[in-house]
């Protein structure tokens, strides 16, 4: 019997792809200047539980995805705990608390280091590190993919687009800024490729090509690059839509996410 060459170096260097549900340990550091950016233990929560509902496909408006592309919803098949260890084995409740004299942070790293105002990363091979601030200039968010630097790896989210409850304010209320970064931290690109003229492309086969990103709540169908009748996929995270309009990633989106988890992030869960 043939074996195949991916099969065979399966064997040979002991690698297994995941199976199951892959628990992932998090840390969020809430760096702070006034009190209310200071939030809750129950805004928190409200953003670990976001996350556990969209990676496992059970938000309750996967319900709203045009029928179209409703057999595409997929599990990712990840559950995201807050850490309940700190890096020198010590309990933990998973939150560092950090005030700064920054009034904003931009999305040139300085929130993930002491010296600069903000608070150091827990090592990145471990934990999935979370910085929670005010950001300049309308920014939701910004992460970084697999393999980068260690000391600034994680996802950085506005804190009042982080999680569902307390400060958090619409239409970013409903904690998708936090499930879009996580997608880019585990190899996802924008949906469009992040050209504007349908030559780039996610890397994605079951995403439909588009043009540019989706804005506000659309209307089905938004089509672009020639990908009628049903349309840009802008109920996919990976756009810019509101937190309302946008509920699931893809069969093949959680294929390249699991192969992220199983390459460059093997250590994580
Ligand atoms: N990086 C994007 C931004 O800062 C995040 C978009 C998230 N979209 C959302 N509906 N929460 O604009
Ligand atoms: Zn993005
Ligand atoms: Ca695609």
């Amino acid at each position: 019997m043939a074996l195949e060459h991916a099969t065979v170096q399966r064997m040979m260097t002991g690698f297994r792809a995941r199976i199951g549900i892959t628990k992932i340990p998090v840390v969020v550091h809430v760096v702070f200047n006034k009190a209310d950016e200071n939030i809750s233990v129950s805004q928190i929560r409200s953003q670990i539980a976001v996350l556990n509902r969209d990676y496992r496909a059970t938000n309750p408006d996967r319900t709203k995805v045009p029928s179209v592309w409703a057999g595409l919803v997929a599990d990712v098949r990840l559950q995201f705990a807050l850490a309940t260890k700190d890096p020198k084995g010590k309990r933990t409740s998973g939150i560092t608390r950090t005030k700064t004299t920054r009034t904003s942070f931009g999305d040139d790293d300085a929130v993930k280091f002491t010296a600069r105002g903000g608070m150091n990363a827990w090592p990145t091979k471990k934990y999935l590190n979370m910085w929670v601030c005010t950001l300049a200039g309308g920014l939701l968010g910004y992460a970084q993919f697999p393999g980068g630097p260690q000391r600034t790896d994680g996802v950085v989210i506005l804190n009042t687009a982080f999680g569902t409850t307390g400060s958090v304010k619409a239409p970013f209320n409903l904690g998708r800024s936090a499930t879009h970064e996580v997608g880019h931290w585990l190899n996802l690109r924008h949906i469009w490729g992040d050209t504007e003229d349908c030559s780039g492309s996610d890397l994605v086969a079951d995403t439909p090509n588009a043009a540019g990103p989706n804005f506000g709540k659309p209307k089905f169908p938004s089509v672009s690059c020639g990908n009628g009748p049903s349309g840009d996929m802008f109920v996919n995270y990976m756009d810019y839509v509101d937190d309302d309009a946008m509920m699931m990633f893809t069969t093949q989106q959680a294929v390249r996410m699991q192969a992220a988890l199983d390459g460059a992030r093997s250590l994580i869960g």
